[in-house]
């Protein structure tokens, strides 16, 4: 490090900036030890396809973004580093690092790089359903969102898995009934994010006439939410205290969703939604349990003898049967990509769709051999043994 002037300092970044050659930047220690203001990220981003510098202030407990032209941002900098003391600047083809003391005496340091690639992300906030900086009632009860519509920090992920619920939900819009209410199903609703923002969504967005029930065995949780939705004056949002597996208060359902119902209160949502011909089925399973206690399958102990591969193996396995079996039952169903790795690793997500298909009998077949392979006892196989026909064991190869 080496001490330089200030200006010469501000000299440098305005040159980073003017040239673009920013590829990312943290501004970090903040000289006031009481400010709720950690430490500030910017990046490149494209809008409208002119170049803005992201700043993302991330504050004790919400984080707040600007885009800025290159003039105002280099004018947001220089505010910033009044009130801040180091600085690390990754730039095109060198990285930039600084410290400023207290009487604003600034070390300096440049090192040369390989040349980095500059990721000129567009604007990703209008991806998001749900908008990201204006209040949402709900958001803001469920503690998503703070008073004035920031996201809290913490809370980043759950507002991320909301939305791309959401995506999926729009995607599934036209298999829902136009002509009555649409009849939806939460199971294991738990602290509701989702219940709340399906109503939301459907019926304060879309003004779709539905009616909406989020059943958990949680008491005190139901009861929390039933207040919320009160509150909110949220009239076909209903919230009961159940067993996935007894809930019997149903003849008909137009759509069944769970998101993260552990082990098997998986498949009783799955078998519950079958026989309540439910036209959409949205899923993401949880922890994997059963199939994990039956696995017996010599020629995969390479795999199995490793604990953690087996738990992902009976995750992945399980879903695809459940796929499977709900593909025996007339449902076209597909395993997507719920939320990248990086959020959560319950990532799988089950999207059904009833279209009255018929299964070939090489698939049932397919079915019964791996099946057999694993050693397996699906519970949803149980649970729908009734809907079920399958070739005689003799006729499996
Ligand atoms: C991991 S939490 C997920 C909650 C919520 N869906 C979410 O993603 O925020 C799983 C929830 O399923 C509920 N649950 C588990 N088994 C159930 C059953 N048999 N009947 C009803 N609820 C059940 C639990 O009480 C718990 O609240």
């Amino acid at each position: 490090m080496i001490e330089v002037e200030y200006a010469q300092l501000v000299d440098r970044l305005k040159t980073a900036i003017d040239r673009e050659e920013l590829v990312t930047a943290t501004i970090s220690q903040p000289r006031s030890k009481s400010s709720d203001l950690r430490r500030v990220k910017l990046k490149p981003v494209l809008l409208k396809e002119t170049y803005h510098i992201q700043f993302e202030y991330q504050y004790e407990r919400v984080m707040k973004h600007k885009n800025l032209l290159r003039d105002e941002a280099m004018q947001e900098l220089v505010a910033l580093l009044d009130s801040f003391r180091q600085g690390q600047f990754q730039l095109k083809s060198s990285d930039v690092q600084f410290q400023l003391s207290k009487k604003f005496k600034v070390t300096f340091k440049e090192r040369q790089t390989t040349a980095k690639q500059v990721q000129l992300t567009h604007n990703r906030e209008k991806q998001y359903v749900l908008p990201l900086h204006e209040p949402v009632p709900f958001l803001i009860r469920l503690g998503v969102q703070s008073e004035d519509g920031n996201v809290k920090r913490q809370k980043y992920d759950k507002f991320k898995q909301i939305n791309r619920f959401l995506e999926f939900i729009e995607d599934s819009i036209k298999h829902l009934p136009t002509d009555r209410t649409i009849r939806i199903l939460d199971f294991g609703s738990g602290k509701s994010y989702l219940t709340f923002a399906l109503y939301h969504f459907l019926h304060e967005m879309k003004g779709y006439d539905v009616h909406i029930t989020g059943l958990d065995l949680k008491k005190e949780v139901i009861e929390e939410c039933a207040g919320i939705a009160r509150d909110l004056g949220y009239e076909r949002l209903e919230f009961l205290v159940g067993d996935i597996n007894e809930y019997e208060g149903e003849s008909a359902v137009d759509m069944v969703v769970t998101l993260h119902a552990c082990d098997v209160a998986t498949d009783m949502a799955l078998a519950r939604a079958v026989r309540w011909g439910a036209k959409v089925i949205l899923s993401v399973p949880c922890c994997q349990k059963e199939l994990n206690r039956q696995l017996d399958a010599k020629p995969l102990d390479v795999m199995l003898q490793h604990g953690l591969i087996k738990e992902r193996f009976a995750s992945l396995a399980t879903d695809s049967i459940r796929a499977e079996l709900l593909g025996f039952v007339g449902y076209e169903a597909q395993l997507l990509e719920f939320i990248d790795m990086e959020h959560t690793p319950k990532n799988i997500l089950i999207r059904a769709f009833f279209t009255n298909r018929e299964a070939s009998a090489e698939e049932r077949a397919r079915y019964m051999a791996f099946k057999s392979l694993l050693g397996a006892d699906p519970f949803l196989e149980r649970e729908l043994s009734d809907r079920l026909v399958f070739p005689a064991k003799e006729d499996v190869k």
